[in-house]
């Protein structure tokens, strides 16, 4: 413990290895529980840092060791205090194992044990052999393996083994040989009671004994039995021994204490030799010194057991640290002299011992505590380590939630800001919309008073004025749109009011078939010249309803109206009227197999200003929107089924009676007469068509204008009908209302110019038209202009990537439209006088289309390589051509200006001339080189061309 160092406990185990100086076990045992208790306060900290390597450490140090002990017999108190030694010394030994075997006295019992215990796989033997050679072959058979071996006590008859620990037997034997020839002065008999014959002590002895009493003549051993060790055999042995040898006995020499006992109970049973002495060997506390004290023995022989050393010199074996081979242990004649020293010192000792043991138990109990609160304090670490990380985690997910609350917070700082935001834009665009609606409701009213005023006068003046028919035609023209517009300001009108909640509905009860009769009557004439059918369809004659007689008007109108605008001459329009089987309600359907519409237009058909196909050609959508709204005032519905180019079918339901109708909303007796509808003239005269008929006068002043020829492609009959009719004058015109019939009458007609709207209906629009005709042979030729209300600069691009000449955007001037088809022609003249100077087709610093270049390419070719084929004819060309014989004219008309004929004609005299300023060969030869049937036609013809004879030609 000095300068505050502990040591180990093997280093005080070391301290306290003699036998002797059992006091200084005493005073390791107490430095061993200080260290203990001392080591446990340091540790902690210790073992918190190091938790993971404390553990490898201790499993180091617990390796554990096994010993295996065979005792030959472990009955006597000798052995038992040998076994006690050997448990002492083990428990400084925590990691190491005893397992003991008690052979009985047997020494076949033995060797079956030895083996039992090599077989559990021991570290080390330690073994008192019961008889010397019996034993020898397994002990060395053990030795030679390699398993250590400790020989205790008594010995086998081989010097094969680690370590031998005992006393000198043939010592003790001299040495009591000695005492009892000192003892009887030289003179006497002797009785020996030996021990185990074949057991080293008892043969040692037995000769130790001989040799200390030999050199007294008159020392007589007069008689050797065997006792076997065992009290209990003395008497058989001694009755071995006659009665006159007994008689004349001074003294039993016996190996050890027990059979000395045992000696002298048996002569004090005979009672007849009352001086006998006995001597024997041991000397353990509380036998042999407590025999010499009271007198029974008068001497023994200390033979110390050496348990405690076996352990030691085990344990030093196996750590591999210095040991002896033969370890001899001190003995002493224990006689009537020295017996209170030595049970003094033997009481001493065994105290000491039981101090030993108990410091030992508070050892263990320290042992226990320490692994406990070991285990504990491991427990604890782990929770605090586990702790520790949770801990960190927590902090850190902590910092990360803060980060988050943080970004959210601000985000949502963020979004309160823009819903602040949005709320006042949307407010503002609130206030917006209603000013615009509230100018644009004013200025449709401001509107309606200067439309009347152009619209009375006018009908004034086609009333009662005499005009051309032309100029009768443009009035006309302008009243249906002075008119169109007039119905537009009153829609708008009944918007707002609907809007601002001022329409109120006034609902009568009224037959409902006959008031739809009433409405479909203008429009019978209409229906019957474009034999369309049309009826109304109710299974019962009167459904009377209540609703609001001018309201439903506009809505019937309306969807007459459309169903009129869509469907095709010969078509139908089918109106029904029915009550459901409940007759709580009544259904209207206005049907018709017009040209539907896409399911895109059918789901907005009723919203304000959507814009989808229909209505971008037809004008605003605002009747179907203010028709819905007429008939939500009436709580009722409307929807529409539609299929493109199938037809469309409109639906209204109305409750009957007038559980629906508000008080207010219901007129009784005829406070209103329902009058037609006030826009009927509005919705006829926009459907009637408006026929402009070609200026005559203009046709005559230009003359001759069927030489070059127009298609119109344009689906707004008014709009084709007028540029028809400017055109009509000095152009062939052929005219078309969708993309199939435009596409038909171009490769039909192969006009000189296409005039195209974009927006056509059915699936293929101006585009594609233009796209068509220009990707063709037979039509790549021609220029196309094209005509449209799309206005952004994208979509003119879009129409001159498809390769149309021109793009001009609705409304237009029809003089800038003639210019524009002016031009366009004359671009048309440069390029075919480019193609056909000198009949060359020299296109390298021109870029025509690529395809009417091939064409031309195709053409020559044809030509050239039937230059001498008299018998070519234009239909051959035709067929090589692929195109028909009017296409083949008008192509070859419009790129080279040439008649077909005229153009074979022209080659032909064109190779003529080439031959013939060679001067290779003869005229005649020349006329049949290039075509011609004979010389003499050749010669009229190239005279009649070129003004020479081919003679005069050759020689100029
Ligand atoms: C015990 C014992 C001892 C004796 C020893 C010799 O069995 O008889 O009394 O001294 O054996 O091995």
């Amino acid at each position: 413990m000095e300068n505050g160092e502990w040591k180990r406990p093997t280093d005080l185990f070391n301290k306290t290895n003699n036998y002797p100086e059992t006091c200084m076990h005493l005073c390791a045992v107490k430095e061993l529980i200080a260290y203990y208790n001392n080591r446990m306060k340091n540790i902690i900290p210790i073992l918190t840092c190091l938790l993971l390597l404390t553990g490898c450490a201790r499993d180091k140090e617990k390796r554990p060791i096994t010993i295996g002990f065979s005792q030959c017999v472990g009955s006597d108190k000798w052995r038992q205090s040998m076994l006690d030694g050997i448990h002492r010394e083990l428990s400084f030994y925590p990691n190491a194992k005893l397992i003991y075997k008690d052979a009985d006295n047997s020494s076949e019992k033995q060797i079956e044990q030895i083996k039992e215990l090599t077989a559990e796989g021991i570290d080390i033997l330690i073994v008192s052999p019961n008889e010397a050679k019996p034993l020898n072959t397994i002990v060395e058979d053990i030795y030679n393996k390699g398993t250590p071996v400790i020989v205790i006590d008594r010995k086998t008859s081989s010097s094969l083994y680690t370590a031998y620990i005992g006393a000198d037997n043939y010592e003790i034997g001299k040495r009591a040989g000695e005492y009892t020839a000192n003892l009887l002065q030289g003179k006497g008999n002797i009785i020996e009671v030996m021990g185990l014959p074949g057991s080293t002590p008892a043969i040692e002895r037995a000769r130790g004994f001989y040799d200390g009493v030999k050199a007294h003549k008159d020392i007589h051993i007069i008689a050797e039995v065997y006792g076997n060790w065992r009290i209990e055999k003395v008497e058989e042995a001694l009755n071995q021994v006659s009665p006159e040898l007994q008689q004349k006995a001074n003294l039993v020499f016996a190996h050890n204490d027990m059979m000395a006992l045992g000696s002298y109970e048996y002569f004090k049973r005979k009672g007849d030799n009352n001086n006998l002495m006995f001597i024997g060997v041991d000397g353990l506390p509380n036998t042999g010194l407590q025999l010499v004290s009271n007198k029974i023995l008068t001497a023994t022989a200390l033979y110390p057991t050496g348990g405690e050393e076996a352990i030691r010199t085990a344990m030093a074996v196996l750590n591999q640290q210095p040991f002896q081979k033969d370890n001899v242990l001190q003995t002493v004649i224990i006689d009537s002299t020295n017996i209170t020293l030595m049970k003094l010192q033997a009481d001493k000792i065994s105290s000491q011992q039981a101090d030993i043991e108990r410091q030992q138990q508070m050892i263990d109990e320290q042992r226990k505590i320490y692994r406990n609160q070991s285990t504990v304090l491991f427990v604890i670490a782990g929770s605090l380590v586990i702790a520790l990380i949770l801990g960190g985690v927590a902090f850190y997910y902590l910092r990360e939630n803060k980060k988050i609350t943080r970004s959210l917070e601000q985000k949502n700082k963020a979004i309160t800001e823009q819903q602040q935001q949005i709320i006042e834009m949307s407010e503002k665009a609130r206030a917006a919309h209603e000013a615009k609606v509230k100018f644009f409701t004013n200025i449709s009213h401001e509107f309606r008073t200067p439309l009347t005023l152009i619209l009375a006068p006018l009908e004034d003046i086609l009333h009662n004025g005499k005009f051309s028919f032309t100029i009768q035609q443009h009035l006309k023209l302008v009243q249906k749109n002075v008119i169109r517009l007039l119905r537009l300001v009153n829609q708008l009108m009944d918007f707002r009011k609907i809007e601002l909640d001022k329409l109120k509905l006034r609902a009568t009860e009224n037959n409902l078939n006959d008031f739809i009769t009433e409405i479909m009557e203008p429009f019978n004439w209409l229906a019957h010249k474009r034999n369309i059918d049309f009826r109304l369809i109710s299974r019962e004659k009167n459904i009377m309803l209540w609703f609001d007689a001018n309201m439903m008007d506009k809505v019937i109108f309306n969807l007459l109206s459309n169903a009129f605008k869509f469907t095709a001459d010969n078509g139908y329009i089918h109106i029904t009227t029915e009550k459901n089987t409940a007759g709580n309600t009544v259904i209207i359907k206005v049907e018709d197999n017009g040209s539907g519409m896409l399911p895109d237009a059918a789901d907005h058909a009723f919203e304000l200003f959507y814009q989808n196909e229909i209505t971008s050609q037809h004008g605003a959508g605002l009747g179907l929107s203010l028709s819905k709204e007429l008939i939500n005032l009436h709580k009722g519905t409307i929807k529409v089924n539609s299929e493109k180019w199938k037809g469309t079918c409109f639906e209204i339901t109305l409750h009957s009676g007038t559980g629906h109708l508000a008080k207010e909303e219901m007129l009784t007796g005829k406070e209103t007469e329902h009058h037609a509808y006030q826009d009927e003239k509005i919705f006829i005269t926009e459907l009637q068509q408006t026929q402009i008929q070609p200026d005559i006068s203009s046709l005559a002043t230009f003359g001759n204008g069927t030489t070059r020829s127009v298609l119109i492609v344009e689906d707004n009959t008014d709009l084709k009908n007028f540029i028809q009719g400017k055109l009509q004058p000095e152009y062939e015109v052929f005219t078309a209302e969708n993309a199939t019939t435009a596409l038909q009458q171009a490769f039909d007609n192969i006009p000189d110019i296409v005039i195209c709207d974009i927006v056509l209906p059915g699936k293929e629009d101006g585009m594609a038209v233009t796209n068509t005709l220009k990707n063709d042979m037979r039509t790549s030729h021609i220029p196309v202009i094209l005509l449209t209300a799309k206005t952004t600069i994208e979509q003119q691009i879009e129409g001159m990537k498809n390769m149309a000449d021109a793009y001009i955007v609705k409304p237009f001037n029809i003089d800038f439209l003639l210019e524009t088809i002016k031009s366009v022609m004359r671009n048309r003249e440069l390029l075919r006088e480019h193609y056909t100077s000198e009949l060359s087709v020299e296109t390298k610093n021109q870029a025509p289309k690529k395809l009417d270049r091939k064409f031309i390419n195709e053409f020559t070719a044809i030509i050239e390589n039937n230059i001498a084929n008299e018998n070519f004819t234009i239909d051959e060309l035709c067929s090589n051509m692929g195109i028909s014989r009017v296409q083949l004219y008008r192509k070859v008309k419009a790129l080279l200006g040439y008649n077909v004929n005229d153009y074979i004609l022209n080659a032909r005299l064109q190779k003529a001339k080439h031959y013939l300023s060679q001067g290779e060969y003869s005229v005649s030869e020349v006329a049949y080189k290039t075509g011609f049937s004979s010389p003499a036609y050749f010669s009229t013809v190239f005279k009649s061309k070129c003004g020479v004879t081919p003679r005069e030609f050759k020689e100029k």
